[in-house]
């Protein structure tokens, strides 16, 4: 598991070995510094970023999970990639759903990034090509964490709920709760049929600005409203590139990916998870 230590990694690590698997985490070596990974039986080191550091990481695996963040350089990726694979044993690629663009989309729509995450789009290739399969998560929510909490920081920060915006729209964003997110990958490496594609979304477009509202209410400001956040604007705080992915308006379904996991998100909606106390 590569990444075990991060938002998503940790959930999908600990729910792995709930699940009677044996997790070996990749992480990344701290100089000094021993680290133990919640739920890994073995913790093996290497960084992405080194292909060389990898040789022999994914040995004697029968899967790996690829859950890390990306330094967003195709290159980069797909030298990590083939590392990996080399070890033999069936590649689980976090992918998400950016790569997918504004608009509706399913798990057959042919990729439409936005720049941000262009470069998934020969990583995905490699990884189906090699019989490898794909998990697209929508944002993800829950435990506190995740792109939500900005959302709550932001609203903390300038005393009422707001989201990005462009052209004036109201974004719509496609969710699923991290710990529905970690039953998703479960489900794959028991039965992820080589060569497909999955989308773990638990609502298709959750609107933002009952997001927003959510969010401030969570930061504890309320009365203040939501405001649309030009991005433009929004760019000079967040970079334009996110700032983009913040502002899109997405519906995506995960209906295949139901039917053939068997897969059926039951944690709180995000909107019910901020009002809920999780952040
Ligand atoms: N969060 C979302 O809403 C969301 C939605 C869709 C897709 N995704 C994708 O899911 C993946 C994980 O996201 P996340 O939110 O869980 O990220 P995260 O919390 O930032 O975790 C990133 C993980 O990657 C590890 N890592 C970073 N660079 C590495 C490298 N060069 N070599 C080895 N490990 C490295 C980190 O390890 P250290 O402990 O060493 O830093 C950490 O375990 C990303 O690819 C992201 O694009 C996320």
């Amino acid at each position: 598991m590569a990444g075990a230590t991060g938002y998503i990694g940790s959930a999908v690590a600990e729910r792995l070995a709930e699940q009677g698997h044996e997790v070996v985490a990749l992480v990344r070596p701290k100089a000094g510094e021993t680290r133990a990974v919640p739920g890994a039986a073995e913790v093996r080191y290497g960084d992405l970023a080194d292909p060389a550091s990898l040789a022999g990481a994914a040995a004697d695996v029968d899967v790996v999970v690829h859950a890390t963040a990306p330094s967003g350089d195709e290159a980069v990726e797909l030298a990590a990639i083939d590392a990996l694979l080399a070890g033999g044993a069936k590649l689980v690629y976090t992918s998400g759903i950016w790569l997918l663009g504004a608009g509706t989309s399913d798990e057959d729509s042919a990729p439409d990034p936005i720049p941000l995450v262009r470069f998934r789009v020969a990583v995905e290739r490699r990884v189906l090509g090699a019989g490898g399969v794909v998990v697209r998560p929508g944002i993800v929510y829950g435990r506190g964490g995740g792109i939500p909490a900005l959302l709550v920081a932001k609203a903390a920060e300038h005393g009422r709920g707001r989201y990005v915006s462009a052209a004036g729209q109201e974004p719509a964003w496609p969710t699923v709760h991290v710990d529905d997110l970690a039953d998703l990958y479960v489900a794959v490496v028991e039965r992820g049929e080589p060569g497909a594609v999955f989308h773990a979304v638990g609502e298709e477009a959750v609107p933002l600005g009952a997001v927003a509202e959510a969010a401030a209410e969570a930061a504890g400001v309320t009365g203040g409203g939501v405001e649309a956040w030009p991005v433009g604007e929004a760019s000079r705080d967040l970079g334009a590139a996110f700032a983009e992915a913040l502002a899109l308006r997405q519906t995506v379904s995960a209906a295949r990916t139901r039917k053939e996991l068997g897969w059926t998100p039951s944690r709180p909606g995000l909107v019910a998870d901020l009002a809920g106390g999780s952040y």
